[in-house]
């Protein structure tokens, strides 16, 4: 049993391709943040300032439902938490799903895919959400990230924890 999660969301499979290579390299759990009411394409319209996603991201008290669960949180030390950049900030969902459990005692590493955007500011968004966690910066992955370079940031952040 690993003591490590790679939690993710991910609307188009970029963050989810990488994250469960993530997981593949550290031998962690995987786990997939679902919506219960998943992301059609025109949701994810950025171009539409009335498009689902616009409208949520618009306010930062949005709390998108989720469907899936983690049984077992205790068990783990590490969170890995993966997520495309939306408006230059983590998407709502990853907001609910950080108030969705204790995270005292654990440490949490945030990863992002994006088009061109750094994480910018999610990490202390995400710090405000689970304030009894460890939340360390985290860093934006190109998807062509080579193996070797995905797994020494995640050995490297899990020893600065
Ligand atoms: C609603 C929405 C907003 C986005 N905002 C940004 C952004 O601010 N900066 C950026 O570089 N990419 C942005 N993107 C692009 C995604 O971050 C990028 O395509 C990501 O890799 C998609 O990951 P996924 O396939 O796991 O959903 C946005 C995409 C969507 C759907």
């Amino acid at each position: 049993m690993s003591d490590k999660l790679v939690a993710f969301f991910s609307a188009s499979g970029v963050t989810k391709a990488l994250s469960e290579r993530l997981a593949g390299l550290i031998e962690a759990d995987l786990f997939e943040i679902v919506p219960e009411q998943i992301y059609t394409k025109s949701d994810l319209n950025w171009i539409n300032p009335r498009s689902r996603s616009s409208v949520e991201m618009k306010d930062t008290s949005c709390r998108p439902a989720i469907s899936s669960k983690i049984e077992n949180i205790d068990n783990y030390k590490y969170i890995f938490v993966g997520f495309p950049v939306w408006w230059y900030r983590e998407p709502s969902i990853i907001d609910t799903f950080l108030e969705s459990y204790n995270f005292e005692g654990k440490v949490i590493i945030p990863f992002c895919t994006s088009g061109s955007s750094k994480i910018g500011k999610s990490a202390d968004n995400m710090r405000a959400l689970a304030p009894k966690a460890t939340v360390l910066e985290g860093l934006r992955f190109a998807k062509k990230v080579p193996d070797e370079e995905l797994k020494s940031w995640a050995e490297d952040k899990m020893k600065e924890a």
